[in-house]
Order: C-alpha cells, then sequence, then structure tokens
C-alpha cells in the first residue's frame, strides 16, 4: 500500500510517499528555518504563507521521487496531519490533502503529529519488521511543542503518563539559545557547543542548574504524578540570572565560556528527561522505549536514554537522524498502521492546533 503523507505543522513543508508504513520511497522536506530567524521563533503567518508557496513544488518532487522508485505506481491513500500545530499552518497541508485525496479518488488519513514522531524508528528499519513486536512500549516524544511521555498499548491506544507543565524540551533550548544570542533554533547549536565541552572535560566544571522537578500540586492539577513530570521555567530563569550576573551574554562569549553554559544547561535538560523516564518505567513492565521529536537528534539525549535503556534491558528505538525532525514520511508512515481511522466523511476534518497524543477530535 502506497501512502502519500503531508506534513505542514510549524516550520517544514514536507511530503514523502511510503510502502506499507515503513519504506520510504521519497521524502521531501523543504525548511523554513532561514525564514523565521531574523524573528527568533517562529511566526505563523509567515509559516502559512510560506506553505502554500511551497507546497505544490515539495508534493510534485515527492511524487516524482515515488514514479522514480515505483514506475507506474498508484497512491492509494492521502494522509496528512491535522494536529497539534500552529492553526494557519495545519491547514494548508489539511486543504491540499483533502483537494488531491477527493481528485484521486482515495481515503483521507487524518494524523497525529505527536503520534507520529513515535513511528519515525520503524521507518526504513528491517530488525522491527510490526511495531507490535515493541509494544507496550513507553513512548517519549520531545521536540519543540511537546515533552511526552506515553505508555502505548498498540497504535491507536495510548495513555500520557507525564509531561512538561511549562515548556517543551525543544523550546527551553531555542529560548536559552536566544537569551544567549546563539540565533535560532537553539537546539542544535546548544547540543555541537555542549558536545565540544563534554569530549574535553567530561562533566566537569559544568553549572549546577535545577533539573526541573515541579512541585507534587502543581502536577497534581494536570491529573499527573510529579515524578513524570518536567517544568523547564526555573532553569530558564537561572540561566537568565546567571547571565545577568556575568554582566551579559556577549561578556560569556568574549570569555570563551558558551560551551561550558551549553553543556550545563543541556545536563540540566537531560538529566530531567532521564529521571523521569527511570521513574516511567518502574509503572511496568515495557517491551521497548521509543524516542522521537526533534530534540531525539541530541547526541546527550540519545547516549544518556541509551544508558537508561540498558539498565532497563529494554531496547531504545531511536530514528535515523533524517526522520527526527518534522517530515512527510512519519505521518504516511503511521497512517498505514492506524488507517481504521479513516472516515467516509473526512472531508469534513477540521484542524486541531492543541491535540494531545491519543486524542482524537472526529470519529468515523
Ligand atoms: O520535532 P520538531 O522538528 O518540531 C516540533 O514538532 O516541534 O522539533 C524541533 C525542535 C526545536 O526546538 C529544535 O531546537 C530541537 O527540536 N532540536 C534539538 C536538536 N535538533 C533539533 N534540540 C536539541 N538538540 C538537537 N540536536
Ligand atoms: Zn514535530
Amino acid at each position: 500500500m502506497h501512502i502519500l503523507g503531508i506534513e505542514t505543522s510549524c516550520d517544514e513543508t514536507a511530503a514523502a510517499v511510503v510502502k506499507d508504513g515503513r519504506e520510504v520511497l521519497s521524502n521531501i522536506v523543504y525548511s523554513q528555518i532561514p525564514l523565521h530567524q531574523p524573528y527568533g521563533g517562529v511566526v505563523p503567518e509567515v509559516a502559512s504563507r510560506a506553505h502554500v508557496e511551497k507546497i505544490g513544488e515539495v508534493l510534485e518532487s515527492a511524487m516524482r521521487g515515488f514514479f522514480a522508485a515505483k514506475p507506474g505506481g498508484k497512491i492509494d491513500a492521502v494522509a496528512v496531519t491535522y494536529g497539534a500545530g500552529l492553526s494557519p499552518a495545519l491547514l494548508v497541508g489539511l486543504n491540499a490533502a483533502k483537494g488531491l485525496a477527493k481528485s484521486l479518488g482515495v481515503p483521507l488519513i487524518a494524523i497525529n503529529h505527536i503520534e507520529a514522531h513515535l513511528h519515525t524508528p520503524f521507518l526504513d528499519n528491517d530488525e522491527f519488521r510490526d511495531p507490535g513486536e515493541a509494544m507496550p512500549a513507553l513512548g517519549l516524544a520531545v521536540s519543540g511543542g511537546h515533552t511526552n511521555w506515553i505508555e502505548m498499548e498498540e497504535y491507536g491506544r495510548y495513555r500520557i503518563i507525564g509531561q512538561t507543565l511549562d515548556d517543551a524540551a525543544g523550546e527551553a533550548f531555542d529560548k536559552a539559545a536566544k537569551m544567549l544570542g546563539l540565533g535560532y533554533p537553539g537546539g542544535p547549536v546548544m547540543d555541537k557547543l555542549a558536545r565540544g565541552y563534554l569530549e574535553a572535560n567530561g562533566t566537569e566544571g559544568l553549572v549546577p542548574f535545577p533539573q526541573g522537578r515541579p512541585r507534587d500540586g502543581v502536577a497534581a492539577l494536570s491529573g499527573l504524578d510529579a515524578g513524570l513530570c518536567v517544568s523547564f521555567s526555573g532553569l530558564k530563569t537561572a540561566l537568565l540570572r546567571y547571565i545577568a550576573r556575568e554582566g551579559g551574554a556577549e561578556k560569556l562569549q568574549d570569555a570563551g565560556e558558551m560551551p561550558r553554559i551549553a553543556a550545563s544547561y543541556q545536563e540540566a535538560i537531560v538529566l530531567s528527561i532521564a529521571d523521569r523516564t527511570r521513574n516511567a518505567l518502574r509503572r511496568r513492565n515495557f517491551r521497548a522505549i521509543i524516542l522521537g521529536g526533534g530534540v531525539s537528534l541530541n547526541s546527550r539525549v540519545r547516549e544518556t536514554l541509551k544508558k537508561v535503556a540498558d539498565e532497563a534491558r529494554l531496547p531504545l528505538l531511536t530514528s535515523k537522524p533524517k526522520y527526527c525532525g518534522d517530515n512527510g514520511a512519519m505521518i504516511a508512515g503511521l497512517a498505514y498502521f492506524r488507517r481504521n481511522i479513516t472516515g467516509a466523511d473526512a472531508m469534513n476534518i477540521d484542524v486541531a492546533p492543541s491535540l494531545e497524543a491519543g486524542e482524537e477530535t472526529w470519529q468515523c
């Protein structure tokens, strides 16, 4: 079965064709990062306009790639992200998908972006042919918009057991980089600086930034256990105070302090994620840890979670770097396993900007 997947939830215009949920035949990602860089973050209006401008080209390239791989091939369904994400950005992909599905006479499959990130380890992966073999799994979705610990019973049956109570991990990286004058997006640059420091010094000399365990009462407001939640607001404030105390970001830059600060800040995020993951693993017997989302590209996140998985004697399923950020392959891939949600009246589906993992805003 060949599914065309479309993704426009944030700042990537992306389309891909995936065979039987795992074999990626084409995968085109147009990144808008340079357009948002001057603003230090994603501007919804700019994102939406750029999606409108690029979606046709991206779809055409994805289809060309598909025909090159499968001459005379046929698309059996169109899948699209309908949430979570920026409403004006999601609308562009959803409308394109509706038009395509209708004109091709194939089903439209609406996909949850967070769940799709957790499918990425199975793309182009011969080890796990059936994601069902990894379930029940502890899913960890770490991106610019989400930080969720999810009990995955099977595809379509999820329960969020932990989350961030304020910023997502990627957002925490992005905001720190902004404070430090390191540009946007912050994750990759912080990762690179931190890696340099850690390779030379290990964890010696790191600034002890707070690790963001929320107070019990605060987590309880979301019906969650504080031991499975993170909060990065205290960490951000600590960094802000540190920068002010040291005389400003420029002074720190001149003193060559950026690698140490990046490593210290990153370590606080990574250790809090590792600690909550250990707590989540105590809840029950999982068969695997599934890691997805843009922050899963972070070398220290991967290394530390691998240690956590080894301690628990579980496999850590991670995706190839090209599938960590937003892409259409994860949408098309997950759609194959979730095609039961295809509705006859799929044309009525609306975008769902605040969609959570395991949530659906429509019934088939
Ligand atoms: O999954 P994604 O592409 O988009 C969302 O769904 O949000 O994630 C983007 C986020 C950004 O916040 C970016 O800074 C972060 O992922 N990111 C990283 C790294 N690469 C991207 N964070 C830490 N280390 C990285 N190497
Ligand atoms: Zn994403």
